[in-house]
């Protein structure tokens, strides 16, 4: 048989203790937001760098950052053959238990889907670079290609550390190709392409009134109340047209890529199923003016994601809070300059502020830029072939509307445009509760994967040579007809 068929059949013959081993790696509560959890971040890196030892890697290690280790390992088959470095991440995001049907760190199989914090985002979509590896070796294949496998423990909560460990390691690093799946395809029957991630900036405010709660009657009415401030200048930062109106905040948006436009345009793309999916909202909102895919894709946001201050526990304490806090995430678009950008909302909300309080900047960060990733790299054009070939359809681009920070970073250090080769859906819950992964996606991921390889070896050879031309004939001349 040859290679494909042999992948596919160990694919479905050890599906199952895939997922076992998936489980066993989701149980591990690396949450690299939460300090206490240093001890597992540091369990997942060591199980992860075992398992890429069984797979078949060579020279696994964790390299030490500022913060989370990242686990590297390498096969070089050949020197000669094309490298391909995969990117993943193994850390995680907090999850609260009260809102899961069964505890994030407990995997359990429902329906297809394997749930679990992790699942899709990005400890399964990892584990299917592993495991492709194991069928092309316990089949008797070795690879096409070299492969470099960097997987990081920072991603969900500061890419600094991280984006510095690739400017220091960009030697070891070096590679032809770079693939990273930590995506989504736009729907199960759509199979399709990342090509551009938003960039991301954060600014937490607090808005200070009085040095301790006063009784809301006795000073309410001539004290400043911080939480009735705050809400007031969040809520300036708005039009009614949904427009962001921080000072300067659009200035560098470039015109949007042809390549993303022209995806949008392309995609079988449904409001209404849009907006049952995203928890069954009674409307959809947004800045006027722009679809639903070109407010995701194509346009800088602001969200509040966190807001709090005054009694929140039961019945009423009747007083002036001293204080209220706000979080904020702006997701940028190519041009814009993410630290630029977090210092002009910082500077908007203290500007807004009444005299009657004092504001604090807690941080205002930039985390990172936008991208669009080329359309026709040699790894873009392996995935897309490899994608047909096991979803058995035409693959369509799509862009995206979160941030993989470390992507602009690559792109700049290793002068490569990754391609973004993931399986999720935006319902697997990415962030959320009930995180979950398809088991055939999972599955089809791994044969993608395998396929992909395969391909790739031949595109990053170069194009085929032109056949030599004979005597060419003069040009026709255009007569205007
Ligand atoms: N894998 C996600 C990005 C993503 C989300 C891709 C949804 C496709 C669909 C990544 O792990 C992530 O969550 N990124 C953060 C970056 C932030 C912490 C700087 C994000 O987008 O919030
Ligand atoms: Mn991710
Ligand atoms: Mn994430």
């Amino acid at each position: 048989m040859g290679t494909i068929e042999d992948l596919d059949a160990y694919v479905a013959g050890n599906s199952a203790r895939f997922v076992d081993e998936l489980k066993d790696f989701i149980r591990i509560p690396s949450i690299s937001a939460e300090a206490a959890r240093h001890d597992d971040v540091v369990h997942a890196a060591e199980y992860l760098k075992a398992a890429a030892e069984q797979a078949g890697f060579t020279k696994a290690e964790l390299l030490p950052t500022g913060a989370n280790p990242a686990v590297y390992a390498e096969r070089i088959v050949d020197p000669s053959l094309p490298t391909v470095l995969v990117y993943g991440h193994y850390d995680v995001q907090p999850a609260d238990p009260k809102q899961w049907a069964s505890p994030p760190f407990q995997p359990e199989i429902r329906d297809g889907n394997i749930y679990g914090r992790g699942a899709v985002d990005d400890k399964g979509q990892v584990w299917m670079h592993l495991k492709a590896v194991e069928a092309y070796l316990r089949t008797g294949h070795e690879l096409p290609v070299n492969l470099k496998l960097i997987v990081e423990g920072n991603e969900e909560s500061n890419d600094a550390p991280f984006a510095d460990l690739v400017e220091r390691e960009k030697t070891r690093l070096a590679a032809d190709a770079i693939v990273i799946s930590d995506t989504d395809m736009f729907s199960k029957d759509v199979p399709s392409l990342t090509i551009s991630l938003r960039g991301v900036a954060q600014v937490q405010a607090t808005v200070h009134g009085p040095d301790t709660e006063l009784h809301s009657g006795s000073f309410g009415g001539a004290v400043g109340n911080p939480v009735a401030i705050l809400d007031s200048i969040i809520a300036s930062l708005h039009d009614a047209d949904g427009r962001v109106t921080v000072p300067g905040f659009y200035d560098d948006v470039l015109p949007t890529s042809p390549a993303v436009t022209d995806s949008i345009a392309k995609l079988p793309f449904d409001a209404a199923t849009f907006a049952r999916e995203a928890g069954n909202v009674p409307a959809l909102g947004g800045e006027k003016g722009f679809s639903v895919l070109e407010q995701l894709w194509t346009r800088p946001t602001l969200e509040v994601v966190g807001q709090g201050g005054g009694y929140q526990g039961e019945g009423f304490q009747n007083t002036i809070p001293r204080d209220a806090t706000v979080k904020i995430v702006a997701r940028l678009v190519p041009g814009q300059d993410p630290q630029k950008t977090a210092d002009q909302i910082a500077k908007a909300i203290v500007d807004a502020a009444p005299p009657t309080v004092r504001i604090d900047i807690d941080s205002a960060k930039g985390g990172g830029r936008a991208v669009v990733t080329s359309t026709d790299s040699p790894a873009i054009r392996a995935a897309s072939s490899a994608m047909h070939d096991v979803f058995g359809k035409p693959v369509l681009f799509t862009g995206e509307g979160g941030s993989i920070p470390v992507v602009e970073t690559f792109g700049r250090v290793l002068n490569l445009s990754a391609a973004l080769v993931g399986v999720g859906l935006s319902t697997d819950g990415y962030h959320g509760p009930n995180e979950k992964f398809g088991i055939d996606r999972f599955t089809n991921g791994i044969r993608v994967i395998g396929r992909l390889w395969n391909q790739i070896g031949a595109e990053l050879a170069g194009p085929a040579p032109q056949p030599v031309r004979v005597a060419a004939a003069p040009p026709v001349r255009d007569i205007g007809m």
